[in-house]
């Protein structure tokens, strides 16, 4: 059986409380969400997207006050950073309090917490008054769901009908997962680029951030993650022409509108007029190549600036996962 499809954010808490998911929008992508104080539910999310169960999962809040009830000793910038971003496209991996499960966090002395931007969600996080573990609403290494449409051919099969529901919030506006950042010491640092920049991070806390890890794991970052199953070729603007005169058509090119194109037979998947269309249009567009059975995806880079870090971030790494099948 479909699980149902809902408008209501009252019945998604309903299920939520009664222990069941709930795919649920946020401003990045849909989140698959389950009550992070039970065990039952968590397990659950982890058996639903078919993920590794040392892989952490980001707890959602329903504002910055809660911070405390999950966090301990979160230093000064980082309270100031969440303070000037949430509701937003930020996730803090701060140090855990002692009560939060090990399965939210892999074990790892630090949970990461963020407090999304969508009214719907927020809504829902609001009524349930407590944290909600969401990670994307996906099988696991498959591309993150932009749209309720992704979120059913993922998961509207697998789903429990009669426990769990998804919250049709419409289309998600960033379109990519959210920016993370180590905040467990005096240091920021990224660990998953996304719509808040580095540079943003750094002019809000007075910090430099740090683009090395500091030895801590955000598994799924690593791993062949984010993965169609075309095959994604990437290529600077300049570097096209060169590639086009290599590739067997037919196959889908996404490219900001501004790039020109060969007179080469192709399925254009996207034109995006800058780099927040680009991200807003990203995996719809890995998903329409899927559906269109095409094997070569060739993404024109957009500049490495804004939200172009993560595109490119995002990119590489479907790239470098190879074909899927
Ligand atoms: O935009 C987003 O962040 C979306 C929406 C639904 O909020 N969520 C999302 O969740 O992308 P997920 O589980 O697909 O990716 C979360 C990433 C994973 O790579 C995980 O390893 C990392 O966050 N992460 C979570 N908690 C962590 C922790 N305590 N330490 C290190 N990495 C952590
Ligand atoms: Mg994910």
């Amino acid at each position: 059986m479909t699980v149902q499809v809902t408008l209501h954010a009252g019945a998604a808490v309903a299920a939520l409380r009664g222990g069941g998911l709930v795919a649920l929008p946020t401003e990045t992508v849909y989140g698959l969400a389950g009550d992070a104080r039970d065990p039952a539910a968590v397990a659950r999310i982890f058996a639903t997207k078919g993920r590794p169960a040392t892989h952490p999962v980001i707890v959602h809040l329903p504002d910055a006050g809660a911070l405390d009830r999950w966090a301990t000793a979160v230093p000064p910038w980082a309270r100031s950073l969440a303070e000037a971003t949430w509701p937003g496209p930020l996730t803090l991996i701060v140090n855990r309090a002692d009560d939060v499960l090990d399965a939210v966090t892999g074990g790892q002395p630090t949970v990461g917490l963020r407090v999304p931007a969508h009214p719907l969600t927020l809504e829902v996080l609001g009524e349930f008054g407590d944290g909600l573990a969401a990670p994307s609403a996906n099988r696991y290494g498959h591309v993150s769901p932009t749209t309720v449409e992704h979120v059913m051919a993922e998961l509207g099969e697998v789903l429990n009908a009669s426990r769990d529901l998804v919250l049709d919030g419409g289309r998600c506006p960033v379109g990519v997962e959210s920016t993370i950042i180590g905040a467990w010491d005096d240091t920021p640092r990224l660990l998953r680029a996304g719509a808040v920049t580095a540079e943003q991070v750094a002019e809000v806390t007075g910090r430099e951030v740090s683009m090395a890890d500091g030895g801590v794991r955000a598994p799924g970052t690593t791993v062949a993650h984010y993965a169609p199953r075309a095959h994604v070729l990437t290529v600077e603007a300049d570097a096209l022409a060169d590639i086009l005169s290599e590739v067997v058509s037919p196959f889908g090119l996404i490219a900001l509108s501004t790039v020109a194109v060969p007179e080469i037979d192709h399925v254009r998947l996207a034109a995006p007029a800058d780099a927040a269309e680009y991200a807003f249009v990203l995996y719809a567009a890995l998903h329409a190549a899927d559906d269109a059975g095409l094997g070569v995806v060739v993404a024109v880079l957009p500049p490495d600036a804004g939200v172009g870090h993560a595109v490119r971030d995002r990119l590489q790494r479907a790239a470098s996962s190879g074909a899927r099948t």
